[in-house]
């Protein structure tokens, strides 16, 4: 056993599929998560896949006390992973104090709760929104951070600084930033995967609804951008890959002794692909087509941005390997598994 890991937001998209990796990995994984856009069966799901059911604590990260007595219980706790955050970019402009409460004061109490407990270890989930519409790509980590567009990408601008400011202090943690680009697919066992509340914001899981009949059609927001097709470009990177960077960030921190105590790396494939060569991969490889028609743009999407993850790759040890052909399966394989289930 490599130690205890505390994954806040344990049983959301992102934070399975890493419970998933840490536990393969010889990690014991505590989840804590308030089950706001989670379900509690996701558990199940990650203990088909490795055989292991992780303890589960029903709760907020706000709450201070609730987040000290799973320390009172485990003293042992090596390392922490926060996924625990709200994500949606035009709820959190409808809703800003909402992000700014659960995102900023969930960071807050954890980092104040690490050197009262002895954690020395923190992993930030941050997005490739710091950079807003980069004036290059690939972008590295030195590339310029651009003023949010919304306050979802704004609690991840101001949860970096807090991170910075507070090891810049002396305290005696270290934390790795991951700057994620576009997450998509899901674990290749169909077992556990994304599933939003309602009606989806993001491109995939719309798609995959779509393509099986819950939505009616897909619409790709804007065709008159100055990319090669006209459609936005991004850099969707496996969730599986994205996990497995995870595991890469703590054992540096918990091993290596040339690890800094602030790191930051981008996570991402180092390859742009458009939403329509997106919707195109899907079709080609599940032979199923999406209905969709081109609609105006989206207010506040970036036009193109992707990575380089050679940082990652060198540093890390870490390259993402599954490519968007696959990666559209496992999402399509997930979708068929909740049909099965009758969830969606
Ligand atoms: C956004 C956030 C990102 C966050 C991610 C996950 C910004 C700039 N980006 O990414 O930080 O981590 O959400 O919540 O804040 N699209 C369609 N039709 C749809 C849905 C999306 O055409 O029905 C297009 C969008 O216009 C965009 C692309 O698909 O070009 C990807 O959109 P989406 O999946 O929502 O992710 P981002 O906006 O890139």
């Amino acid at each position: 056993m490599k130690g205890k890991i505390l994954v806040t937001g344990g049983t959301g998209y992102i934070g399975s599929h890493t419970t998933v990796e840490l536990q393969n990995s010889g990690y014991e994984v505590i989840i804590i998560d308030n089950l706001s856009n989670s379900n509690i069966d996701v558990l199940d799901g990650i203990k088909r896949i490795t055989g292991i059911k992780p303890e589960f604590v029903q709760g907020d990260c706000t709450d201070i006390e609730c987040l000290e007595n799973i320390f009172k219980k485990h003293s042992d706790i090596k390392g922490i992973i926060n996924f625990a955050a709200s994500k949606a970019v035009g709820e959190s402009i409808a809703k800003p104090l909402l992000y700014y409460r659960n995102n900023l004061n969930t960071l807050m109490n954890l980092l104040e709760i690490m050197p009262k407990y002895g954690v020395k270890a923190l992993v930030f989930s941050s997005s490739c929104t710091v950079y807003g519409e980069p004036d290059e790509n690939p972008v590295t980590e030195n590339s310029p951070i651009k003023a949010a567009t919304s306050p979802y990408g704004n609690t991840k601008q101001i949860c970096e600084e807090i991170i910075t400011d507070y090891i810049k202090s002396g305290v005696n943690i270290k934390s790795t930033i991951l700057r994620y680009f576009n997450p998509v697919g899901a674990h290749p066992s169909a077992e556990i995967g994304e599933l939003p509340n309602g009606v989806p914001q993001n491109l995939v899981p719309y798609l995959t609804q779509t393509a099986i009949g819950v939505r009616n059609e897909l619409s790709v927001f804007g065709n008159d951008y100055s990319t090669p097709d006209g459609s936005c470009i991004r850099d969707f990177i496996n969730v599986v890959d994205l996990a497995k960077a995870h595991v890469c960030a703590l054992d540096r921190m918990i091993e290596n002794p040339e690890c800094e105590p602030l790191e930051t790396y981008n996570l991402g494939t180092g390859n742009g692909v458009s939403v329509m060569e997106l919707i195109n991969a899907f079709e080609k490889v599940t032979g199923v087509k999406v209905p969709h028609k081109i609609v105006g743009r989206r207010i506040g999407d970036i036009e193109k941005v992707w990575g380089n993850p050679n940082r990652a790759n060198s540093i890390l040890g870490w390259k993402a390997k599954i490519g968007i052909e696959e990666t559209m399966l496992t999402a399509w394989n997930w979708q068929l598994q909740l049909r099965k289930k009758g969830i969606m």
